[in-house]
Formats: C-alpha cells, structure tokens, sequence
C-alpha cells in the first residue's frame, strides 16, 4: 500500500487534499470508511487522545484493523492533537500509521525539543508525524487555546530543519469547534503564501476545518436541539487553500458530530416508540456517511484525483 507520504506529494502537485476524520464511536469509523470506499478515495482516520480513552485502546486498533482488511482503499489510522512523547509513542507502538505532536502551546524551543524527540522514534519505525506552529483556538476537552496565534512563516521553516517533522498545522485562521466566527469566515491566504516561500513544497495541514451546514444545524435545532450561533469555515475558502496552496490534510470532526447528531435526533423522535439502539445509531451513521461523501467529492477532491 502507498503510504502517506505518496499522497502528500501526489495532493501538492495535484492540488487536493486527504480528509482527517475524527471517529469516536464505531458507527463513524463504519460511516468514514464506508464512504472512503464508495468513492474510492484514500482517507486518514483520526483519533484524539480523549476518543481514544473513550473507545480504549485496543477497541481502536481490533476495529480499524479489520476495517482495513475488509476495504480496498487507503485507510490511514492517526493519532490528533498528541500532547506529550508518551502518548504518541503509545500510538506508534500500538502500530498507528501517523502521529500528530501537538505541542503548538509551548514556546517554540520546547515545541522543536518535543517534536524532534517523537519524530525520532516515530521514524526509526517508518510512522509520520505532524507537528503545529502557532495556535488554532477553541475548545474540544483535550485541545484548548483561547487566543489565535497565527504561525509565523520564518519560524515555520527553522521548525521543520530542526524537527525534521513530515508535516506542518497551520494557524491561519480557523478554530476548533463549532463557533468559528463572528460574521463571515476568513483565512490569512497571505501568511499561507509566506509560509510556503519558506517552505517549498511542504505539506501543510488545516485544522479546525469543519463548514457548520446550515441545514445540518436546523435539523438538529427541529428535532428538539438548541445550537444557537454556531459558524465554520466556509468551503469554498477550503477549497482555495487546498488547491490554490500546499494544504493537503484537511482536519475535520464537528461537523461529523453534528451530522451524527441530526440523524439520532431525528429518528428518536419520529420513532418515539423505538428502544432498539441500532435503529438510531444507524440514521445517525448514515448521516455521517453523506457528509463524508460530500466532503471528499465536493471538497477534498481525492477520489478524482488520488
Ligand atoms: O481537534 C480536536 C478534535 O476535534 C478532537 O476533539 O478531544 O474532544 O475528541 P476531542
Ligand atoms: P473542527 O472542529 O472544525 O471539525 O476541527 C477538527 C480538528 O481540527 C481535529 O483535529
Ligand atoms: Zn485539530
């Protein structure tokens, strides 16, 4: 199989970009690589620190592995937001194919001291690794910073020499969760050209790139939700990045919350009968598997041209 590596490269030149799908129950692992398979595109499937405590450690693994046993396509199993040598050491041991350390909230040092040290060991074991430079906002339990800190594209390049890090989370602009903005979405194209006159060719990763549909949040707040002024990035800012530039991993997990929450709202109230948790679970799933297509065919562009 062609490794992660094969498609940052092949993305750059082609301008498209893998999807990052954060999962943290089995119905979304099933929805994502469903619809990778649909498509036929290769996909990175993402596991924070918190949804791997949540599913446990070997639930993970046993899952994805059959998963990618049974589906042709390009399954990537990844840890996000890794906050410490140990955890992602932990993953790489577990047999994870790439590793984000995040150690954006540290000064820059001790961000190039700890990503240079699981770099290291990740690459002795042929395990890719991503780091950050810079700070995406917003709050998801284990990944919290509350001012936005845009990359600063000189560091960017001493980061990379130093670290030897495979590639690179930018903070351009967007945030975690699903309070992006106030008004219309933004992304500082300028500083994503100034990063990559530093770093040439270099894949480069955009976190906290969910686009909060609209109807997605009215189909929650008709079934009985309350998601009051909730915003993303808009996807056509995405798609610039993705084609007009070197971002070739596009980091999305809210708006698969979302989705898998419109659908069990929804069926747990037009069938106020049912206790049967597959049936809500499954339109739930369902839901997911239609936002990832729409992601990869509309967005991501990778089943075209991966
Ligand atoms: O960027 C972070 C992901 O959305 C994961 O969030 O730590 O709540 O699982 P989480
Ligand atoms: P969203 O909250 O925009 O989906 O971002 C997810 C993310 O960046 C995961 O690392
Ligand atoms: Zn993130």
């Amino acid at each position: 199989m062609k490794d992660l590596k094969f498609y940052y490269k092949k993305a750059i030149k082609k301008g498209f970009a893998i999807g990052a799908f954060n999962f943290s129950n089995l119905e979304v692992l099933k929805a994502i690589a469903n619809s990778a398979e649909k498509l036929k595109s290769p996909v990175i499937l993402a596991v924070s620190e918190s949804a791997l405590r949540y599913m446990g450690e070997q639930f993970v693994i046993e899952n994805v592995k059959i998963i990618k046993e049974n589906h042709t396509v390009p399954l990537f199993l990844h840890l996000d937001h890794g906050k410490s040598f140990e955890i992602c050491k932990k993953a790489i041991d577990l047999g994870f194919d790439s590793v984000m350390i995040d150690a954006s909230a540290m000064p820059f040092d001790e961000n190039v001291k700890l990503t240079k040290q699981v770099c290291d060991y990740a690459h002795e074991k042929g395990v890719y690794v991503e780091g950050e430079l810079g700070q995406i906002i917003g709050v998801e339990d284990n990944t919290h910073s509350d001012t936005n800190i845009f990359t600063d594209p000189e560091q960017a390049q001493k980061f990379v020499k130093e670290t030897k890090v495979d590639s690179l989370a930018v903070a351009i602009g967007t945030s975690h969760g699903a309070y992006k903005y106030k008004g219309e979405s933004r992304l500082r194209f300028d500083i994503l050209q100034e990063i990559e006159k530093k770093l040439p060719n270099f894949p480069l990763v955009l976190h906290g790139a969910s686009s909060v549909n609209s109807d997605t949040i009215a189909m929650i707040n008709n079934y009985g939700g309350k998601i009051e002024g909730a915003s993303g990035v808009s996807e056509e800012l995405t798609r610039m990045a993705i084609k007009m530039h070197n971002i070739v991993k596009i980091n999305i997990d809210t708006d698969l919350r979302m989705a898998f929450t419109a659908g069990v709202r929804k069926s747990l109230v037009e069938n106020p009968e049912n206790f049967d948790t597959r049936n809500y679970l499954l339109e739930g799933q369902i839901m997911v598997e239609k936002l990832v297509e729409h992601k990869i065919d509309v967005l991501l562009d990778s089943e075209k041209k991966a």
